[in-house]
């Protein structure tokens, strides 16, 4: 490991659009804390960056919804979010936000050193304008009919009920999504980050220099890189942003992901004036970004490449990036409410925040999507947290006060047997370390879990209550031993439950704590006062629970009442010959791989029983990783007209279906049959 002397650590900004729920926490917020914590524990100079991305399309659409400015928009739920991290105990040095005036300073300069080194291209396209509401649209604020399947709710940049990738362009008889109205197409100028040149460096940078990153995060990258980068606007036609630094760039913004991450920098000048550069522009300084996996490409490619176009700044060291956590086996989703929001939570658990950071860690979704379901939080908190190091440590205050006034009793003789439980929690530090070095928050936390599993089986093998009349000076030595464990437990749980090691720290008055002391046989003193002894943690009854349960099923009832989704209406009647033309056929999936440079696109071999043929499809958001389609059997038109996109040629259509999602599912036989048989 090359030797560094301080860690920058940043955490994703989260959107100002909404409040936080638990996707967030066990996605970003909680590993980094854990990380952050662990470094201040061991001494080293660390700083955790945050804060609020206030910028963006969603949030001026929100505004105009609800009549109101998009700062107040922004004001209420930065607010809302900066207090729910505050509550969860994530420790931010800063916590700022992208409307800051210093934001707008440094993003601004930002963008003027780049324009001024000629790391920009400007390029002008015709795009939708609406002239109602007097703005350009962005893609999916403009809807039309799909020129495929005549679908008349098609998107601008996609139609759902065809999955064709579309582009605005494409629609007949576009409308505005704002007003309604008809937009027309105006000639407009922006920036572009020509990524494409830095596809060398960033090759060799992160493919073969940063090989120990995550394999999902580094699978991304590689999977980006071979597909080939292209230019990317930096700017757009907005009101709501940081304007674009230049005489003739009147209504334009910054494009807000050129903006955000520059929010990692201005929070950190905001918080260290005087010294900020040492964090970022000093080679000894090691940088961690903390982030969801739908941020991967703008944290490692992205602003990696506006970063070295300035020239100025170190890049990340890494980016432990998770996956999705899933509620109770359904995608969280903010719009259909699919969510356990922090502030409930502190309603309905009031004081039990480590609980959920322990859960939320216990589950990790590090390497994959992973899922949080109530039952389970009980049966950990209960089994767990109540069973195991609730117990233990209760168990050990309550004999210590009882035998010994509160005092702790000197260690006396030792046992085999006391110096192997001794010898066995000392190991505990260097595991738990080498995770955490590793991100591998989930592991580091099951290890710490076993210093506790060890204070309860010594405990239960001792039996101290047993010996009480006749073998004083046992006792002593058991309880002397059970606090050294209770007081390493103070240390290690200090990153994963912070509110629980403050209180164990209260409990055995202890007073420095230091990760250095982790694990070491001596860590209280004979004769220490202990203090007042503190619930940890409560059993959880099954009607909470259940109350719990409730409350998502009525979320479901609430959303399949609401749910918007109506069969299209049903299209002219055809005739049975009209029919006959379509020659529907059952194939299987040889080969399937997203299609470069087109999102949306993926490419399929399919085995048709005649030779093979390729086929196009737009369903690439539905299936990210395509390759779980090998093997499959598909249906598709198979004598429609070829059509050529992005230079391959399309020979026929799949047949899919669109889920309650909007995801499109494609559809197979119930049982397999011969590849080239006819549908009919
Ligand atoms: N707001 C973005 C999201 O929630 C994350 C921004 S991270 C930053 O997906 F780098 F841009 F700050
Ligand atoms: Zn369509």
């Amino acid at each position: 490991m090359t030797s560094y002397k301080r860690t920058l650590v940043t955490t994703a900004l989260p959107y100002a659009n909404g409040p936080v729920h638990i996707g967030h926490l066990a996605g970003v917020y909680v590993p980094a804390d854990i990380y952050v914590r662990y470094l201040r524990l061991k001494g080293e100079n660390v700083l955790h960056i945050g804060g609020s991305d206030e910028h963006g399309v969603p949030i001026t659409i929100k505004a105009q919804k609800e009549g109101i400015k998009p700062q107040a928009v922004v004001d209420r739920y930065h607010t809302q979010i900066k207090t729910a991290f505050e509550e969860f105990g994530i420790s931010f040095d800063i916590y700022s936000r992208t409307s800051s005036p210093t934001h707008h300073r440094v993003a601004s300069e930002f963008f003027k050193t780049l324009y001024d080194k000629g790391e920009f291209i400007e390029q002008t396209s015709e795009q939708y304008f609406d002239t109602q509401v007097n703005q350009f649209l962005a893609d999916r604020y403009i809807t039309g009919t799909c020129p495929h399947c005549k679908n008349p709710d098609a998107y601008g940049d996609q139609c759902e009920a065809c999955g064709t990738s579309l582009s605005p362009l494409d629609l007949i008889s576009p409308r505005s999504a704002i007003s309604g109205s008809v937009p027309v197409l105006k000639e407009t100028k922006h920036w572009y980050l020509p990524l494409n040149k830095h596809e060398d460096w960033l090759r060799q940078w992160i493919l073969e220099e940063h090989k120990e990153w995550r394999t999902n995060v580094y699978g991304q990258c590689k999977s980006w890189l071979d597909m080939g980068l292209q230019p990317r606007a930096v700017s757009r036609d907005l009101d709501w942003g940081i304007p674009v630094p230049l005489p003739d760039a009147k209504g334009k913004v910054l494009y807000v992901w050129f903006d955000a991450p520059i929010g990692y920098i201005s929070n950190t000048i905001e918080l260290r004036p005087d010294d900020w550069q040492l964090w970022w522009k000093n080679d000894e300084t090691r940088l961690v970004h903390f982030i969801g996996k739908d941020n991967i490409v703008f944290h490692c490619i992205v602003f990696p490449a506006m970063l070295k176009a300035e020239g100025s700044f170190i890049l990340p060291d890494n980016v432990p990036a998770n996956e999705f956590l899933n509620l109770e086996g359904e995608k969280i989703s903010t719009s259909r409410n699919w969510a356990v929001w922090l502030h409930d939570y502190l309603n309905d658990f009031p004081g039990q925040q480590d609980v959920l950071r322990y859960v939320l860690t216990a589950n990790a979704p590090e390497t994959k999507d992973n899922d949080f379901t109530w039952k389970d939080f009980q049966a950990r908190n209960n089994n767990e947290l109540v069973a195991i190091f609730g117990n233990f440590v209760n168990r050990t205050i309550v004999l210590t006060d009882k035998y010994f006034k509160g005092k702790i009793p000197p260690s006396g003789t030792l046992t085999d047997g006391d110096r192997t439980v001794l010898g066995e929690f000392a190991e505990v530090k260097q595991s738990v370390e080498t995770l955490l070095e590793q991100f591998k928050f989930r592991d580091a936390q099951k290890e710490a879990m076993n210093l506790a599993r060890i204070g309860n089986k010594y405990l239960a093998d001792t039996e101290p209550w047993k010996i009480a009349k006749t073998d004083m000076a046992r006792v002593a030595t058991i309880m002397h031993v059970s606090l050294q464990i209770v007081a390493s437990l103070a240390i290690v749980f200090e990153p994963f439950l912070p509110f629980t090691a403050q209180k164990l720290r209260r409990m055995l008055s202890m007073t420095d704590c230091r990760w250095e002391d982790l694990g070491k046989s001596e860590l209280l003193p004979a004769d220490t006062q202990l203090g007042a002894a503190e619930l940890l943690f409560t059993k959880i009854e099954d009607d909470v629970i259940e109350a719990q349960v409730q409350k998502l099923l009525q979320t479901k009832a609430d959303n399949t009442a609401a749910a918007t989704f109506r069969p299209a209406d049903i299209r002219e009647q055809i005739s049975i010959d009209d029919f006959g033309k379509v020659d529907i056929r059952v194939g299987t999936v040889v080969e399937c791989s997203r299609v470069p440079k087109a999102d949306k696109l993926l490419q399929f071999c399919i085995d048709d029983g005649m030779g093979g043929r390729t086929i196009l499809s737009g369903i690439a958001q539905s299936y990210p990783t395509p390759e779980v389609l090998k093997g499959k059997q598909v249906c598709f038109i198979a004598n429609l007209a070829p059509r050529t996109l992005r230079g391959i040629t399309s020979e026929g259509m799949l047949l899919s279906a669109e889920d309650s999602d909007g995801q499109m599912v494609l559809i197979e036989p119930i049982t397999p049959v011969k590849n080239g048989a006819a549908i009919g």
